[in-house]
């Protein structure tokens, strides 16, 4: 399948000397002779080379040194084999020797309150909570399950699980309490930590009372943790339920960090797939440190004086390597952020980077075209003059969102690193550095010690054709995906079965012939909603557990801020009439299911949907109706019919 390729961006933007000068990747290219980015993209082919001088430059300690780099076996691939490690000792108690008084966190709760954590803090805290793990019983392992707002003890309860050897689970606050039964189920967790609540635009949004709503089916969890953030009303029950704060008092601020093999599992983080049931993505302690920590040196150019803020919540991806990993391995300064973007008012992010200095702001083009949307003017209320780089991740962004950014945010002076990658990545994959120059809309080229390219259908390389097609890696990366949770079969269909041992991405790309990628967006049914990941088969699944629902089909609509919303098409049973209440109670339903972010925009009720022979919905007839594009092939369809229903269900 050759994917039509409509936005051609001609501008390009040029770093200015001064950064390039300054950048840590110059700093490197000199070290090793190299004049040129792409000598530097030439000589990162040398893979196990490239990868453990990134592991140098970072500073990675081993307990043990590796005796060999890379070990590939399609589709598994082992990074420092036989190193023994722990990340907590990079991202905590070497840090502690190091900078035991610098900033780990800025943190600044949606109402207001700041609070400040040193890495001697951090060291502590995360040491106090591990030793409150093990007297729980955890050890080397077990699973833990995190529902925790943004708040400083997201990243200590992560910590604090690695450090013991523990595997630590995160799920999204945002996320129902529905959701969080399924991953809990499937980790088999034995401890839950959460809060009694967190702010989110002025109002307490609830989880202890939700989540007691699930836990008498979620037989794994022995004991829950309860962090004290809102002082709502919660119930705790009498030996399962433990206030934080009580269980840490007494705790030594002492901890052992656990000696595990570096191939051995840091955490699960689900993601969405193309069915129902949420995927486990696993990471593992040593190359996924390298990985992230190189990624954010040379790309987001972090130096020792630096703010970084990567705005992402901890619950995704982003947030996992880029504000609680990434920046701690390099001793950096985060600032973290509970609430609402907008909340009191639309400048309390331009408020944030003012009062704090920002100098690196990381974020999400649908962010950026929310700001864009509300106008300059609340973004040139603030001096943003700290800033010196900025990025963007989760989605494609549209050229004009990208000048904005450049021109009322970065002042025309800071590069923007447009940085496409996944959950099963790790790290940043494709992504400028401060060195490269920029076209608006394309994520430019892989990272060095990355191989990216673009396939047709057949398998054969569209590089520097212009031609869309399928994005995919050609060799292991040091943070790529260990497997999926107890779902191998899955592992091999999803990521190493579409071409016989490459990593299928599962989007689409073109790239141009300069050799610079355009990520043109997901090819499976997988759909993309503020640049969050959710499955249509996983918004259909939570319809049809309505009683009302007897047939669904979800598709994605593109939109203005949002990337693409959901438009659901709904077949009701037997006795049910449509009206404006059901729609409403359905969005709240899906709420209920999923979570608020997977509510769809539009609601059709329909009498019939578009079918195989077999029965199985034609999603992609719906979605070429709402797109108003041609149907494509519809000679499996068993009932034409439907066609003229869903047309006349939008109209
Ligand atoms: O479709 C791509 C899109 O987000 C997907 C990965 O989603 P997730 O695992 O939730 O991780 C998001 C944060 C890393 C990709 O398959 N995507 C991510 N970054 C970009 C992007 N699309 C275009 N440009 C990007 N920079």
């Amino acid at each position: 399948m050759e994917i039509e390729s409509l936005l051609k961006e001609k501008r390009i933007f040029y770093p200015s000397n001064k950064i390039i000068e300054n950048s840590n990747i110059k700093k490197f290219m000199d070290k090793h002779g190299i004049s040129s980015y792409d000598e530097l993209l030439k000589k990162a082919k040398d893979l196990e080379w490239f990868w453990n001088e990134m592991a140098k430059e970072v500073g990675i300690e081993w307990f043990k040194e590796p005796e060999k780099i890379l070990e590939w076996n399609p589709p598994h691939a082992k990074w420092f084999v036989g190193a023994k490690y722990n990340i907590v000792y990079d991202a905590v108690d070497k840090q502690f020797k190091l900078r035991k008084n610098k900033l780990a966190y800025i943190w600044e709760g949606e109402p207001g309150e700041v609070r400040k954590i040193t890495y001697g803090e951090l060291y502590k805290e995360v040491n106090k909570l591990a030793n409150a793990l093990k007297e729980f019983g955890i050890s080397k392992g077990d699973r833990v399950t995190i529902w925790l707002p943004m708040i400083p003890e997201l990243p200590i309860a992560m910590l604090a699980c690695a450090k013991i050897g523990a595997i630590h689970s995160v799920v999204f606050s945002g996320f129902s309490e529905k959701a969080l039964l399924e991953r809990i189920k499937d980790a088999e967790s034995r401890i839950l930590i959460t809060a009694d609540g967190y702010y989110r635009g002025g109002n307490i949004v609830e989880l202890k009372n939700r989540a007691d709503m699930i836990l008498k089916d979620a037989h794994s969890i022995e004991k829950v943790i309860v962090y004290r953030r809102c002082d709502n009303q919660i119930k705790m029950k009498e030996g399962r339920d433990y206030w934080w704060d009580e269980i840490v008092a007494e705790q030594p601020k002492r901890c052992k960090t656990e000696i595990m093999d570096s191939n051995d599992t840091l955490f699960i983080l689900y993601t969405s797939g193309t069915t129902g049931k949420p995927k486990g993505v696993i990471h593992v302690h040593g190359g996924y440190a390298v990985g992230v920590a190189s990624t954010l040196k040379f790309i987001f150019d972090i130096k020792e004086e630096d703010v970084w803020w990567c705005t992402a919540d901890i619950g995704w991806i982003t947030g996992h390597s880029y504000t609680v990993y990434a920046p701690l391995i390099l001793g950096a300064t985060s600032v973290m952020y509970e609430g609402a973007p907008l909340y009191p008012k639309p400048d309390r992010w331009w408020e944030i980077i003012e009062k704090y200095d920002v100098s690196i702001l990381y974020t999400a083009p649908t962010a950026i075209r929310m700001f864009m949307r509300l106008g300059e003017e609340w973004v040139k209320k603030h001096d943003l003059s700290s800033l010196r780089l900025l990025g963007t991740v989760g989605e494609p962004i549209n050229p004009e969102a990208w000048i904005w950014y450049y021109k009322y945010v970065g002042n025309e002076r800071c590069p923007i690193m447009d940085t496409w990658w996944q959950t099963e990545t790790g790290m940043q994959m494709i992504s400028p550095l401060p060195i490269t120059p920029l076209k608006p809309g394309s994520a430019t080229k892989p990272f060095p010690g990355i191989e990216a390219d673009v396939f047709d259908s057949n398998g054969n390389s569209l590089y520097g054709k212009d031609i869309g097609g399928n994005l995919i890696i050609k060799s292991p990366w040091p943070a790529m995906l260990k497997g999926l949770w107890r779902a191998e079969e899955r592992y091999i269909k999803t990521y190493w079965s579409t071409f016989k041992d490459v990593y299928f991405t599962g989007d689409a790309a073109r790239i141009d012939k300069e050799g610079y990628f355009w990520i043109q967006g997901r090819l499976d049914d997988v759909l993309n909603v503020a640049g969050h990941r959710i499955g249509n088969a996983e918004v259909e699944s939570a319809l049809i557990s309505h009683p009302a629902v007897s047939e669904a089909a979800v598709v994605g609509k593109p939109h203005e801020v949002k990337g693409e919303v959901i438009v659901a098409f709904v077949v009701l049973k037997e006795g049910y009439t449509p009206s404006e209440q059901l729609k409403e109670e359905l969005r709240e339903h899906i709420a209920k299911e999923i979570g608020k972010i997977a509510r769809p925009d539009e609601i059709y009720f329909v009498d019939d949907l578009p079918k195989t022979r077999s029965g199985k919905i034609m999603r992609r007839v719906c979605r070429a109706i709402v797109l108003n594009q041609p149907l494509g092939d519809i000679s499996t369809l068993a009932n034409p019919e439907a066609v003229e229903i869903v047309k006349r269900a939008i109209e």
